[in-house]
């Protein structure tokens, strides 16, 4: 169905809770264009429906216009996810004439220093508003990107209304998912119970009130669920994730799994890695599970969850995703989620960004979240 495309892992922000490895590629080890291009041929020829075009920040990489193009050219709808700060209007326009049709545009917070504090990017939060009116006058759709958790839930209601403002179709609300980088952060980013009620709350009524108007994709985070959510569709049934360096993965974090090793495309077609390779095949289907996923009747419906999220908690990939009531470490989860979301810890860790030589002199900085607390729940 889609394949992520995870051009490089050069990005100017440095969110907190990015799920890139902790271990980023180079940029001397990335695919070249030449590679990209039989990569995109083997995925449409493999039946790939969609190409998600993403880092890091993937308008890093001054051949996204023939990737895109040859995406076109075989038929394959083309999305772009990017942060947007490296944009602009003649960036935009060839992107749209090379064939792009959709945009995803990340934003932080609804209000520029909470936003610039998280992205850890100073003058970040202003460009993307430019940038969605850039996307919007070139005729592309957009959906806004909101990752959301403690230190900016509070202010959901101002996303969705900054989004209908930007002109956006849709509205992504995700919770920050607890492993990579964010798996450090859990403190500072984890909700309340009461903050999650209000926001349940807040994009039911908002979905109502702008029915025709903005869609909102909205899910529960794992760690207030009873049930699971079937990750990525289930293991290798719909997607797959090309690294920068051409690792074919079944999921974009699937390296967070640190006992498993992935084929390259650079060693084996996709359609063979995606067919028989041993990291697909690990998780495929039902067959892996052990109890109480195996004699589930939900067995085929959530795939036993997210193997991420169980080898973050368990060291076990293969274990039940502990988001289930039914898995022996829910109640662990659960206490988890209630000690950490009553944490007073509001400061990040960022992820050190020695790869900034990258972008040269861009305005790039570190920043904290403001001290007068504009960044907590209770202004
Ligand atoms: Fe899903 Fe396994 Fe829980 Fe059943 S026991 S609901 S299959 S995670
Ligand atoms: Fe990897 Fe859920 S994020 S399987």
């Amino acid at each position: 169905m889609g394949m992520l495309a995870e051009l490089t892992h050069r990005c100017p922000l440095s969110c907190p809770y990015c799920s890139n490895p902790l271990e980023l590629e180079r940029a001397a080890g990335e695919l070249t264009t030449e590679e990209w291009l039989w990569t995109i041929d083997e995925a449409a020829d493999l039946g790939v429906l969609q190409i998600h075009f993403s880092g890091g920040e993937p308008t890093v990489r001054r051949d996204l216009e023939r990737l895109i193009a040859r995406a076109r050219e075989r038929d394959v709808y083309s999305n772009l996810i990017t942060a947007g700060v490296l944009l602009d209007r003649r960036r935009i326009d060839a992107l749209a004439a090379a064939g792009l049709e959709h945009v995803q545009l990340s934003l932080q917070d609804s209000r520029s220093a909470s936003a610039d504090a998280i992205g850890g990017y100073r003058g970040g939060h202003e460009k993307k508003l430019a940038v969605a009116g850039m996307v919007r006058a070139a005729g592309l759709p957009l959906t806004i990107n909101a990752v959301v958790h403690r230190q900016n839930l509070h202010r959901l209601e101002e996303l969705i209304d900054l989004s209908v403002a930007l002109g956006a179709e849709r509205l992504e609300v995700a919770h920050v998912q607890y492993y990579g980088w964010a798996y450090a952060n859990r403190a500072a980013l984890m909700p309340t119970r009461d903050q999650l009620d209000r926001a349940t709350d807040t994009v039911e009524a908002a979905r109502d009130r702008l029915k025709g108007i903005l869609g909102i994709d909205y899910v529960v985070p794992d760690y207030y669920a009873r049930r699971p959510k079937a990750c990525m569709g289930g293991w290798g049934r719909r997607f797959v994730n090309v690294t920068p360096v051409g690792k074919v993965l079944p999921c974009h974090a699937a390296e967070s799994i640190t006992d498993m090793t992935f084929e390259a495309v650079r060693e084996r077609p996709l359609a063979a890695i995606w067919e028989d390779g041993p990291a697909f095949e690990r998780f495929r289907g039902t067959g892996w599970m052990a109890e109480p996923c195996r004699s589930c009747d939900r067995r085929e419906v959530d795939f036993g969850g997210c193997r991420c999220q169980a080898f973050a908690l368990t060291g076990d990939a293969a274990a039940t995703d502990p988001a289930c009531s039914l898995s022996p470490r829910h109640g662990h989860m659960v206490a988890l989620a209630k000690s950490e979301s009553g944490a007073d810890r509001r400061d990040f860790v960022y992820r050190s960004m020695s790869r900034r030589e990258h972008f040269g002199r861009g305005s790039s900085a570190v920043l904290r979240p403001p001290a007068d607390g504009s960044g907590s729940p209770e202004k």
